[in-house]
């Protein structure tokens, strides 16, 4: 019983623990990675946009692509390599993950992907072809305003798992993955 009790207070405490960091460290929003089906299907996505939109100019401004909220960086990394035409952008306001971010990415030698530390609502997202958007259901509200208003006609946005609020849903995908939370993902274009 003094066993169980034990682990009972080790649970509560670390998942306490857990929470004030994502409170203080992470604007309240967990740092929880794309799933990789939905990954791949992202990148999919990507790629037939950029296409659609004649693909990498020579000279001109590049194919643009910004995670909003990069965490970690694995996804900016993922659709960098599979994109080495794009420009992409990571911004995330949390200095450990551009840290760990940047450290990747010089380690793996990905020249055409950048990190931003930045509050995104403050960010300038007016250059962007692409936008991808995992985040906290209690956000998208605001994002949604945010995106709605910041970028340009034809944008292409994706949100894993929550929908944007106040934008017209073009497809919800279904995607099949081992991770109980994710199972769809959405894509727009701005209007
Ligand atoms: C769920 S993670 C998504 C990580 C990655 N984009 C992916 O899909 O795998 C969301 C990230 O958004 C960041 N974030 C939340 N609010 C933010 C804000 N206002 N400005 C910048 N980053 C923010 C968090 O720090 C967290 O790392």
């Amino acid at each position: 019983m003094e066993i169980f009790k034990a682990v009972l207070f080790c649970v509560a405490a670390y998942l306490l623990l857990w929470n004030v960091y994502i409170l203080i460290f992470n604007k309240g929003v967990p740092n929880i990675r794309t799933a990789p089906a939905i990954r791949r299907r992202i990148i999919d996505t990507l790629k037939s946009d950029m296409a659609k939109k004649g693909g990498a100019k020579n000279g001109a401004p590049r194919y643009t692509i910004y995670d909003m909220g990069s965490g970690n960086g694995l996804l900016t990394r993922e659709i960098a390599k599979a994109i080495p035409d794009a420009r992409v952008i990571g911004v995330e306001a949390s200095r450990q993950c551009i840290e760990w971010s940047d450290k990747v990415k010089t380690a793996q030698n990905i020249p055409n992907l950048e990190y931003r530390r930045a509050d995104f609502f403050e960010h300038d997202f007016g250059d962007a072809d692409a936008v991808v958007v995992f985040l906290s259901v209690y956000e998208m509200g605001r994002v949604g305003e945010k995106l709605m208003k910041n970028l340009k006609s034809g944008t292409l946005v994706t949100s894993n798992r929550f929908p944007l609020t106040g934008w017209a849903v073009e497809e919800k995908v279904k995607v099949l993955t081992l991770y109980p939370f994710q199972k769809y993902f959405h894509i727009y274009h701005h209007p």
